[in-house]
């Protein structure tokens, strides 16, 4: 009988060791080691296509960097201009993209979504969750099938292919083996592939059960030779577990070109597609979906969305003027603070840094004299986003403070600004695209920092022309500033 093959490989990073480990070296966890079967055929390569020929290894030369001829990628524009943004304008052909996110938050809804509505295109979406069925009655719901082009069940030879013998059209397979679906996908010929879900999948190459570090890194690498050899675009789509990380193996962000995260707070209906890694464009973009009955639709216009209808102006509640991506967003940022009913003042903030909290409000006892440290303080970003740009400071201290005296902040009035340590209020980049929009949705007054002018001794392209706009701009140098003008 052979030798069984078997390798220590850590769950959380994909390290791999000969001998059990305690502690992986290589991410400092403990306890993550399992033992998985590998079986290595005769030190080969297999191939995509599964011919049990080994892909010969050429030897590159060196060449000159300007010697490389490069074309522009072709990108495939997908109906769901969302998506579109966030990969950087398509899906580039040969590109293997990974969506990652928490269980039922919507990945296969979008993806399938996207697959029914690919005009002109033959997709092919594996599925190794759901049946055929199940999947079908999802895409009813979705949208109402096409009469042509519809979605074409694979496995049932009973129905005739829809879409004029299936010239386009979305093609579902339940399958797990990626020795079959490149089988299919042989016979199919499709123009993009969508994997639900990487963690489903096994190759016959390797031994271990699917889901594991070692099969994902195989199933991957495999769809990743498919995906540069054949130049079609693969779509995988990743379970995430509970600390966020794109469950078991790390090592996937570094094979795929591009990583996608759908992200949101279930109880919430808005969704949020972000580019964590994109070789193709730029990493900060942001698509915002709501999730419906009928599937989910893109948000165009997400200021309107994320600030709250109110009659009167209440105390807590500011608006403040980010930045995510390229693309100007007013959200609504909330503080409570109250009197502690306990020694240990509780600290809470929702879609917020609890850090930068605490350091907006050791400024605010520091410079402002506001005695915070026995008050409970809660903040929340409505619309469970989550935001890192440092401008909405401004406006989360200007929520604090107006929560602490119990005085409300006027309304269209919005801020953007960075609080620096010593209660300055520092330049944010962009201003001139936040003032824009805050008067587009109607603001009359906005506060930036002082620095942002055009007096200031800054740099060229920080510097802004006031005249353009209609909008009251209050430039402010210091917190305190702040305090007076919007309190007295
Ligand atoms: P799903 O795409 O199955 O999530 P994932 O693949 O990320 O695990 O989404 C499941 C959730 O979406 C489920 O809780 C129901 C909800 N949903 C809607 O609200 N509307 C819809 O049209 C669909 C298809 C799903
Ligand atoms: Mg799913």
């Amino acid at each position: 009988m052979a030798k069984v093959k078997t390798s220590y490989f850590c769950q959380s990073c994909g390290y791999e060791s000969a001998k059990w480990l305690g502690k992986c070296p290589s991410c400092q966890q403990w306890n993550t080691f399992v033992e998985e079967i590998i079986e290595k055929p005769n030190a080969s390569i297999p191939d995509w296509k599964n011919t049990g020929s080994t892909t010969q290894q050429r030897a590159n030369k060196a060449i000159a960097v300007h010697d490389i001829t490069v074309h522009e990628e072709q990108r495939y524009v997908t109906p769901d201009a969302e998506f579109n943004r966030v990969l950087g304008g398509g899906i580039v052909a040969g590109s293997l993209i990974l969506i990652g996110g928490e269980p039922g938050i919507g990945k296969s809804t979008l993806m399938l979504q996207l697959a029914l509505n690919m005009p002109k295109l033959k997709v092919l979406y594996v599925s190794g969750e759901e049946s055929e069925k199940q999947i079908k009655m999802r895409a009813e719901r979705l949208s109402p099938l096409p009469p042509k082009g519809g979605v074409n069940l694979q496995n049932e030879t009973s129905t005739p292919p829809l879409g004029g013998g299936g010239a386009s059209g979305c093609f579902i397979l339940t399958e797990t083996s990626t020795q079959n679906i490149f089988k299919q996908i042989e016979q199919l010929e499709p123009e993009l592939v969508v994997i639900d879900s990487i963690q489903t999948l096994y190759s016959s190459h390797i031994e271990s059960t699917p889901g594991s570090v070692s099969q994902v890194r195989e199933c991957t690498a495999e769809l990743l030779r498919f995906a540069k050899e054949s130049g079609t675009p693969v779509i995988l789509i990743g379970h995430i577990t509970k600390d966020g990380m794109i469950a078991g193996p790390k090592i996937l962000e570094h094979m795929v070109d591009t990583v996608l995260q759908f992200e949101g707070d279930r109880h919430h209906v808005y969704r949020i597609l972000r580019a964590v890694k994109n070789r193709f464009g730029s990493a900060s973009e942001l698509g915002i979906y709501e999730m419906l009955g009928v599937g989910l639709r893109e948000v165009s216009n997400p200021s309107e969305i994320l600030l709250s209808q109110r009659d009167e102006p209440l105390s807590g509640i500011t608006i403040s003027a980010t930045l995510e991506g390229m693309r100007p967003m007013l959200i609504e940022t909330q503080a409570l603070v109250s009197t502690s009913p306990y020694g240990t003042p509780q600290r809470s903030a929702t879609g917020f840094d609890t850090r930068r909290m605490n350091m907006l409000l050791a400024v605010l006892e520091k410079r402002c004299g506001f005695r915070l440290g026995a008050k409970d303080v809660f903040l929340n970003i409505t619309g469970g986003i989550r935001v890192e740009d440092p401008a909405i400071d401004l406006g989360l201290a200007a929520a604090i403070i107006s929560s602490h005296e119990d005085m409300p902040i006027p309304f269209k009035t919005c801020f953007a600004g960075e609080l620096g340590l010593s209660g300055e209020i520092r330049a944010v980049n962009r201003v001139e695209q936040r003032i824009a929009e805050a008067q587009k949705l109607g603001f009359e007054k906005i506060f930036i920092s002082k620095y942002n002018l055009p007096n200031a001794k800054q740099d060229k392209h920080q510097r802004i022309d006031l005249s353009r706009y209609t909008i009251e701009i209050i430039p402010v140098a210091s917190i305190e500033e702040v305090f007076s003008l919007l309190f007295g």
